[in-house]
């Protein structure tokens, strides 16, 4: 097929270049935004007289219909085309010869196809912020039912000290939270419009830039039109958001693996989130977790490849570039299925109260009480640690816990231990006495359940 660039060449390429060449397998997706972007471009050249109003007006009509039948189904995206800009203009064309001719004036496909990437990638982050808001509401309820229920906190996966349920799981609301400001950080400096800065010099006709980015919901135009089409820092900057996303949900899924297993059994992961295993009938695998843990690495992939990418390139548009949107359009997709997979995987775990007071009960994470009820005594907090690190290795020989660790046995390494010892180890009470800002309480867990909730 002759090209549309013929004139200096002969159009004529190799087919397995042009296989190579062309983008539209992945770029036809953006159909929409090429088209939504067109018909702003053309109200623009009608307005200020660079083509006649009455042709704007029928390549607006005509970019519609265009859209409303590939909506419908009637009208194929051609994939012998080279790019979907060259598929719309190539059907506008046919549908309206000479007058659809006229809409490719005062631009490029350079800024078309910056444009495009803004517009799509724009509706992405607006879609994903919905899907981590979700995520971090279905959090705050799962926190909400567990907000008393006591856990083993870990340090270096060796048991800690007393936490609840869902203060650990508020923890990571709160790396969601933070991944929705970077979102809309990183939207705040993609919405500038590129349109109008042509192949890169701008343009000798007397366009207006300011129109097509207002009609186009962006805060202004580049300011300068080289940059405008050599820029890709918002296809970065989203992937990095997203590797952050995804290296929360990561992290967490690495512990719902953990928690799933039979060596913890705290929480139950419902049948609709878990696989069987083909030949071992006892086996409930947390699939999903892992998939997700799994797919954390092709995201970093998708980083390093844009970053490596840019790196080498001069400025304007290279076609280099063209390489921007697979990487990115992956980062987008799998976010977005990891998001949603998630939200439906913690809604429906349930928690296993009974071992996980169990594993509370077992390993000694109330030793930094029994300290500190020694400090509150008059001890000073260095030999407190001491006696109550002998007690700890005393209880570990002999087979007690420091709930039934016996009077006597505490008097004999001070006289400063009386009954009320009981209590201050008691698991409860250990959990409840965590009264600082943030920490383990039911109120403090309530207090940052409703301040998450607000925040949304
Ligand atoms: N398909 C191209 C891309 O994705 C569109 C821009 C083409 N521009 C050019 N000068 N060849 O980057």
């Amino acid at each position: 097929m002759a090209k549309m660039w013929e004139g200096v060449t002969n159009g004529i390429t190799d087919s397995l270049a042009d296989d190579f060449n062309s983008s539209i397998r992945f770029d036809s997706r953006m159909y929409k935004q090429d088209i939504s972007g067109s018909m702003a471009h053309a109200e623009m050249l009608g307005n200020k007289g660079i083509i006649p109003k009455d042709e704007a007006d029928k390549i607006i009509a005509g970019l519609g219909e265009i859209l409303a039948d590939i909506e419908s189904g009637k009208l194929k995206i051609d994939m012998s085309c080279e790019d979907i800009h060259m598929f719309v203009e190539a059907e506008l064309t046919n549908r309206l010869g000479n007058i659809g001719k006229k809409l490719h004036t005062a631009r490029s496909r350079n800024d078309q196809v910056a444009l495009d990437l803004r517009l799509i990638l724009r509706d992405d982050i607006d879609e994903i912020t919905a899907l981590v808001k979700n995520l971090i509401g279905a959090i705050c309820d799962k926190a909400e039912e567990n907000k008393a229920q006591i856990m083993p906190g870990y340090t270096h996966l060796q048991r800690a000290q007393p936490v609840t349920f869902g203060h650990q799981i508020m923890a990571y609301a709160m790396m969601l939270l933070r991944d929705l400001d970077r979102l809309n950080d990183t939207r705040k400096r993609l919405n500038f419009s590129p349109i109008g800065s042509c192949a890169l010099a701008g343009t000798t006709y007397d366009t207006d830039r300011f129109f097509e980015a207002e009609k186009l919901g962006f805060t202004a135009p580049c300011l300068n039109s080289i940059d405008g089409v050599s820029d890709r820092d918002f296809c970065v900057e989203l992937i990095y958001d997203i590797s952050m996303i995804m290296m929360h949900l990561s992290r967490f899924s690495e512990e719902i693996i953990l928690w799933s297993s039979w060596e913890f059994k705290f929480i139950k992961l419902s049948d609709s989130y878990t696989t069987g295993s083909s030949i071992m009938p006892q086996k409930k695998n947390p699939d999903m977790a892992e998939l997700v843990r799994g797919k954390t690495g092709r995201v970093y992939g998708d980083l390093m490849g844009i970053l490596t990418t840019l790196k080498g390139i001069p400025l304007a548009y290279n076609k280099d570039m063209q390489e921007d949107k697979e990487g990115v359009f992956d980062a987008v997709d799998t976010v977005k299925m990891c998001l949603k997979v998630f939200c439906g995987m913690i809604s429906t775990l349930e928690t296993i109260p009974e071992n996980m007071k169990k594993a509370a009960q077992k390993g000694f994470i109330n030793a930094t009480d029994l300290a500190d009820y020694l400090v509150k005594k008059g001890e000073p907090f260095r030999s407190a640690y001491k006696i109550s690190g002998k007690i700890v290795a005393d209880c570990i020989e002999n087979g007690f816990v420091l709930e039934d660790y016996p009077i006597e046995k505490y008097r004999s390494l001070s006289d400063l231990f009386d009954e009320d010892v009981y209590t201050a180890v008691n698991l409860d009470e250990c959990l409840n006495k965590r009264i600082s800002f943030g920490g383990t309480c039911v109120k403090s867990v309530e207090a940052q359940i409703k301040a998450v909730r607000e925040s949304l």
